[in-house]
């Protein structure tokens, strides 16, 4: 992606003073958390990781990161994080919940039932992590456009919970969310002053709940290996297009099509590739037929339960950026 797409993305956001922002963030955080020791919960999107390397700058070895495999990631994305991790010298704990994860959303078909699922099977397991570190000290990358949706009732985002009345105490921690008042690209502007890694500040949007919004109803193991891989091959094939998202989105119906000269009642998968500044609002792309085209073909070809492939051309608002 060039650099000077973000630079046109950011332009809203010019009087933002990313330096001045982390110098007093630095002060407040030390002046909240002392000598204590705290956890950053890091899934490694812009914000968890921001986050994260805004507090080690703070307290060093003090902070330890957590990354939670809830088994719902893209593929080579745990690999991916706990590396970016240790090369930025951050303590980091890694925690295989994908059983827990998995068993949590058996038997789940709401959307929101499936977010509230995974936010309660989160702290549950962050706060088991706190307990077993004997730290009190939760950082978290929540931004403003998770609160301001989750307050307005649109989505249950996985990280707001003091902002909708629920006590973080319930769970047996204090929150610290130093980013809570910034947009997106104010967020890749802290990154990019911490000089973190381009693959980080300059990273794709992903949401907290992984595939588990992107496989529509119930999620099931083979439902998410299948959605892994039309997700590998839609960013595979859209990789130069300068979009803010892109990702394939896997139905609950099924559809008629036919394989080996054999009609088979199938899944569906729906390619999004949408621009937007902030996620506030967003505008489906145009993207070249061919180029469709063959996302089509690799998919239907490549996962054999996959009979038919569409192109979502809905702007947000009335849709949603994801699905559920
Ligand atoms: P929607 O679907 O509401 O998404 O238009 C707006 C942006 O937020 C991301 N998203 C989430 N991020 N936790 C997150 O951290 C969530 O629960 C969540 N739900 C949506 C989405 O990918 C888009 O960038």
């Amino acid at each position: 992606m060039s650099d000077n797409f973000y630079k046109v993305q950011d332009k809203k956001y010019l009087m933002f003073n990313a330096k001045g922002f982390v110098e007093k963030s630095l002060e407040e955080i030390k002046s909240i958390v002392r000598d204590n020791k705290v956890v950053s919960a890091c899934s490694g999107g812009v914000d968890s990781t921001t986050v994260t390397a805004l507090v080690h700058k703070a307290i060093g070895q003090n902070l330890l990161a957590v990354f939670i495999d809830d088994g719902l990631r893209r593929e080579g994305e745990p690999e991916f994080v706990v590396n970016i991790l240790k090369s930025l010298g951050i303590n980091t704990r890694f925690v295989d919940a994908k059983k827990e994860f998995l068993d949590t959303l058996k038997g789940k078909t709401d959307a929101e039932d499936k977010r509230k699922a995974f936010r309660d099977k989160f702290y549950k397991t962050l706060g088991r992590v706190l307990k077993e570190e004997g730290i009190k000290y939760l950082a978290q990358g929540t931004i403003a456009a998770d609160i301001k949706e989750t307050v307005q009732g649109i989505k249950t985002q996985h990280n707001v919970l003091e902002q909708i009345g629920i006590d973080p105490e319930t769970y047996g921690y204090n929150i610290i969310e130093p980013l809570k008042e910034l947009y997106k690209p104010e967020v890749r502007m802290v990154a990019r002053e911490l000089e973190l890694p381009k693959e980080i500040s300059e990273r794709m949007p992903f949401p907290g709940p992984a595939l588990s919004i992107r496989v529509l109803g119930e999620v099931t193991s083979e439902k998410i290996d299948i959605l892994k891989k039309a997700t590998k091959i839609v960013e595979e094939e859209t990789k130069g297009i300068e979009a803010f998202q892109r990702f394939a989105v896997l139905h609950s119906d099924k559809a008629t099509g036919i394989k080996q000269g054999k009609r088979l009642y199938g899944n569906i998968i729906t390619v999004r590739v949408v621009k937007s500044r902030d996620a506030i609002t967003a505008k489906a792309m145009e993207i070249p037929y061919e180029m469709l085209n063959k996302i089509s073909k690799k998919i239907t070809e490549e996962i054999p339960s996959v009979v038919r492939c569409l192109y979502d051309i809905t702007d947000k608002p009335p849709a949603t950026i994801e699905f559920e």
